[in-house]
Formats: structure tokens, sequence, C-alpha cells
């Protein structure tokens, strides 16, 4: 295997296992948001650490590292092609906002729901408004749909700014509907828990 196909191997191994832990955090925080079940609730914080931990972490460092060096073997340029400067810019911030903020929050959802689990307590609209707030939502929505920009700009590899911005316009727009509807469809409008 040459090193330019070594290279392409380990960044397609690398968002492969960034996505697919991406996808797991997305479904174990969809079940805290249905469930009325302090058990559960505490459970879904758990699972959403370990596939952060074990799946999205080391795949974002293999995809970066193996994307940097593409760039340098293919000899394309850091800032030369509106899709590369796409991709490591949205990385980039990625991978900075899911390393300090959102891993701020996720650790906090497990402390605060671990804890409560452990007095006993049930599951109220408080504990789940103070272990999911809207910042957490966001960081968390934002995820799949900047992601999926990415993987546009390396599949589809537009060619003009306006395309670029207009797939961040859309990855936006498309969190931003997560943020609203998610919570909403696991848990019917105005419905307590027990
Ligand atoms: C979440 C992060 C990333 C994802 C999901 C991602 C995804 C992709 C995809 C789907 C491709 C197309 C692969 C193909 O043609 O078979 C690709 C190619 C590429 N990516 Fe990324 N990438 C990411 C991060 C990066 C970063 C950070 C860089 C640069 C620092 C980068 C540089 C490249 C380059 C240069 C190619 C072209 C490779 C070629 O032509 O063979 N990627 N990436």
């Amino acid at each position: 295997m040459d090193y330019y196909t070594l290279l392409k191997f380990a960044h397609i191994i690398g968002f492969i296992l960034l996505g697919g832990g991406l996808l797991a955090v997305f479904m174990s925080e969809f079940q805290a948001y249905k469930t009325s079940d302090i058990c559960t609730f505490a459970e879904a914080a758990r699972y959403t650490a370990i596939f952060y931990d074990a799946f999205a972490a080391p795949g974002a460092i293999l995809v970066g590292v193996s994307g940097f060096f593409l760039v340098l073997e293919l000899g394309i340029g850091f800032f030369a092609e509106p899709w590369v400067v796409g991709m490591w810019g949205l990385f980039l911030f990625e991978f900075i906002e899911g390393n300090t903020v959102t891993r701020v929050q996720f650790r906090r959802t497990l402390r605060r729901s671990q804890d409560a689990l452990k007095r006993g307590n049930p599951l109220t609209h408080d504990l789940r408004d103070e272990a999911r707030g809207l910042f957490n939502k966001v960081t968390h929505f934002l995820d799949i749909p900047l992601f999926t920009v990415i993987v546009y700009c390396g599949t589809v590899r537009p060619d003009t700014w306006v395309h670029v911005l207009v797939a961040i316009g859309a990855g936006v727009l498309m969190a931003a509907l997560f943020v609203v509807l998610v919570p909403r469809i696991a848990r019917p409008w105005g419905a307590t828990p027990d």
C-alpha cells in the first residue's frame, strides 16, 4: 500500500469512527429526552460520554492528522480550494468546541444525573433542564449537521465560497431544527415526567 493510499485509508476509518460516534451520541441523547425514568436518564448520559471518548475523539484525531498529511501529499495547499478550507475550518471548530464546551457539558450532565440517581431523586423538569440546558442542546445538535457539511466538502468538492457558505448555512439551520424539534419529538409537547 503506497503512502497516499495509506493516508486515504486512515482518513476514511477516521470519519467512519467519528461519524459513528456522533450518531450514537445523537441516539443516547434522544433516549435521555424520551425517558421519564431517572435510571435510563443517567444511563443515557453515561453512554453519551462513552461514545464521545471511545469513537468520536479517536476518530477525530485520525481524520484530522490524515487530512493534514493528505493536503501536503496532494500539494493542494490549505487555502487554495474552498472545499479544503471548509473541511479543516469546520473540523477545527468542531474539534475545539467538542473538546471544550461539549466535553464540559456532557461531563456535567453525567455528574448531575448520576448524583440524582445515587440520591434516589426522581427525574423532574428542573433536573432535566439543569442537566440538558439550551447550551447543551446547541453544542450536541451542531455535531451531525456540521459533520455532514464536511463530508459534502470532501465528496462534492464545491469550488466556490458561495457553495461552501450555503452548505454551512443549511447545516446551522438543521442544527436549529434539531434543538427545537428533537426534545419535542422525543417527548410530546407539555408531557410531564411521572
Ligand atoms: C470531520 C472531519 C472530516 C471528514 C468527515 C472528512 C471527510 C472526507 C471525505 C468524505 C473525503 C472524500 C474521500 C474520497 O474521495 O473517497 C475527504 C477527502 C479529503 N479530506 Fe477530509 N474529512 C475531514 C477532515 C479533514 C481535514 C481536517 C482535512 C485537512 C486538514 C481533510 C483533507 C482532505 C483531503 C485533502 C481530501 C482529498 C483526498 C483525495 O483527494 O484523495 N479532511 N475527506
